[in-house]
């Protein structure tokens, strides 16, 4: 099945008030001529309603990092989707890497965040990936499928529509140590034969899933180029212009 191809930057605590509305203007005069491929940013809060402002009418979508899984509430130094939303987000990031293993963010309230965010009318980008120790020991499927299961739990088929997967194994985010595109393949087949079994055959084919992990404009064009591969989620190559529009191109 021919799915869309969706790339994403994810500029985690990087950039400042100058340096975020100039580098996503950047990005998005770069996607004057783009037609087939869906292009997102993620930039750090306090920037987002600039950042939204700057680039609206591009081709260029804006989403967060993260968020908190309430309408609003005494949850000091929070957000909430709807907050998001108000900023120009179209999206977010759930579960990435980072919160999930610095800031402890359990599976319980991930699962809480993806329903929050859906129900705000937010994309979701959910992040899973495995530990280099849980590879080694050849845990990888069994650590997939219990992120995913508890992540996803007790959503609909149609609330699926809304989510997106990135595969980020933790072995690769920032360490130059990217997956082979064998292994992101074999990965992200594995993943969606698990969708299927949760959600139904149509949900899986049609469900996107973004590799992430030491993604670059060298490397990009092999790993996106497999059939399971709906894109990539950037950390590092997103913070230069022409790398992060390289990586674009090479998901033609
Ligand atoms: O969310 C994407 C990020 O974790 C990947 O980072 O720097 O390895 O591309 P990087």
């Amino acid at each position: 099945m021919a799915r869309a191809k969706l790339i994403v930057g994810n500029w985690k605590m990087y950039t400042n008030a100058k340096s975020s509305v100039e580098l996503a203007q950047a990005v998005a005069e770069g996607l004057k001529d783009n037609t087939q491929v869906m292009v997102g940013v993620c930039p750090p809060f306090p920037w987002l309603t600039k950042v939204s402002e700057a680039i609206k009418g591009s081709k260029l979508e804006v989403g967060a990092q993260n968020f908190y899984p309430a309408k609003e509430g005494a949850f000091t130094g929070e957000v909430s989707p709807g907050m998001l939303k108000e900023a120009g987000c179209t999206f977010s990031i759930v579960g990435h890497s980072e919160r999930r293993h610095t800031l402890l963010e359990p599976d319980l309230l991930l699962n809480r965040k993806v329903k929050a965010g859906i129900a705000a009318g937010l994309g979701i980008i959910f992040c899973v990936g495995e530990l280099l120790s849980e590879r080694e020991a050849g845990h990888t499927e069994a650590v997939l499928e219990f992120q995913i299961a508890a992540g996803l739990a007790g959503l609909t088929a149609e609330q699926l529509k809304l989510v997106t997967i990135a595969y980020e194994p933790v072995w690769a985010i920032g360490t130059g140590k990217v997956a082979t595109p064998q292994q992101a393949q074999e990965v992200h087949a594995f993943i969606r034969k698990f969708i299927a079994k949760q959600f139904g055959e149509t949900v899986a084919q049609s469900l996107l899933i973004q590799y992430g992990g030491s993604v670059k404009p060298d490397n990009a064009a092999e790993i996106l180029k497999q059939p399971d591969v709906d894109g990539a989620l950037v950390g590092g190559a997103s913070l230069k212009t022409d790398s992060f529009l390289a990586i674009v191109k090479a998901a033609y």
